[in-house]
């Protein structure tokens, strides 16, 4: 199988006819065998990106993609081998299972009795061989799935493209495929793209997420990388929860009001937070890296506005500590009651700073987004 293939998209761009700048140019490196996801709100340019390396859409001018190293821009759609599965399935509805996944195969003008194992083959990988006769009409929408994803492997693609598989089914079989998938994918050892805008899908499947804004990248990295060292505040909000504060970094830490939070709080992984950057005014801490103390141990003291309980932990919003207020997760069993008055520390290493010098890069929406 053809299964390195990998995918540089080089100063893509994408104007359409109505004057809608959907994609800024764009570079990226996708590596053979790789699974990138593209994860981002709904209109940044996910699905224009994803059509862009399939060849359903034209490039501005000055843009290029190359599979293994080869032009392939002006290939039309069916002569870069490459498998799609959509969000709505795409499935002829009353053509059979068996025939849907053998479509490609037929196109390809493969012998009945090469397309027949194929199909068969196809059929025990999906697990759906009882189901291999009957019309796409007579199948839920997890079955369907798992029939669009049989049609784009049957091909032996060079590369997978996904855009938003899952998101017709309800939770549970999205986890299901989801792990499906994820296995599938590796096993294969195929070059994927996968659009999502959930980001725990975009974190259990991706080796690399690239996260775009507005069409822009504005951030790409391990999920690691993304969730622990987000370089700017639009990252920050979209993955996970973040809680905002202002300040300055002096030499004994970050000063927020009067408050110095000490350097044993911060986040040293990505190196962003290591040197005292005089100018740095902003940092940010997730719900589940704070915890509630003694009042001698705390950082900031507030009161609680509102509780939600999520079954393993509960959520508190907490004010009195920032503009808005800032959430806090415990695992306390007892019932938190509002206007209660809380300590709250942050655990070491819970705190990152947010290098301001990339805010200049960013879209002029990000960039009010995160003087706010
Ligand atoms: N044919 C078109 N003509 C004009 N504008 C378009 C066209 N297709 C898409 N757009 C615009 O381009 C932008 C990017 O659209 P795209 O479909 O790539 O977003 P997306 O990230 O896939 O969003 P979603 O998560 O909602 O699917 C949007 O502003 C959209 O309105
Ligand atoms: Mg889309």
């Amino acid at each position: 199988m053809n299964s390195n293939t990998s995918v540089q998209v080089i100063n893509c761009g994408k104007t359409f006819e109505d004057g809608t700048q959907a994609l800024q140019p764009i570079n990226l490196e996708i590596k053979g065998g790789e699974t990138l996801v593209l994860l981002g709100p709904s209109g940044c340019g996910k699905t224009t990106l994803l059509r862009i390396i399939a060849g359903l859409e034209t490039l501005d001018a000055g843009g290029q993609v190359l599979f293994n190293g080869e032009d392939v821009s002006h290939l039309p759609v069916e002569k870069r081998n490459i498998g799609m599965v959509f969000q709505s399935y795409a499935l002829f509805p009353n053509m059979t299972v068996r025939d849907n996944i053998g479509y490609g195969l037929k196109v390809r003008r493969q012998s009945l009795a090469d397309r027949q194992t194929r199909i068969q083959e196809m059929l025990a990988m999906m697990h759906i061989e009882n189901l291999a006769e009957r019309q796409i009409s007579q199948l839920s929408g997890g079955q369907r799935q798992r029939v669009a994803l049989a049609r784009a492997i049957a091909v032996r693609p060079k590369v997978l493209l996904l855009d938003e598989p899952l998101t017709a089914l309800d939770a549970l079989l999205r986890e299901r495929l989801r792990v499906e998938i994820d296995t599938l994918l590796r096993s294969l050892g195929i070059t994927a793209i996968y659009v999502t805008h959930d980001q725990s899908e975009a974190m259990a499947l991706a080796d690399r997420i690239v996260v775009m804004s507005n069409g822009r990248i504005a951030q790409q990295g391990t999920p690691r990388e993304i969730y622990q060292q987000p370089s700017n505040s639009f990252v920050a909000d979209f993955i996970g929860t973040a809680n905002k504060i202002n300040g300055r970094m002096t030499d004994q830490g970050f000063e927020v009001e009067g408050v110095v939070l000490p350097k044993s709080i911060l986040n040293v992984v990505g190196g962003n937070s290591t040197s005292a950057n005089p100018i740095q005014t902003q940092a940010i801490f997730r719900p589940e890296d704070t915890e509630i103390v003694s009042q001698d141990q705390a950082h900031f003291n507030g009161q609680v506005a509102s509780t939600f309980f999520m079954g393993d932990r509960t959520r508190l919003l907490v004010d009195g500590i920032s503009e808005s207020p800032i959430i806090v997760e415990t695992t306390f069993k007892q019932e938190i009651s509002i206007g209660t008055e809380i300590s709250i520390r942050i655990k070491d290493q819970g705190l990152m700073l947010l290098p301001d010098e990339l805010i200049e890069d960013l879209p002029k929406e990000i960039v009010e987004k995160t003087e706010q």
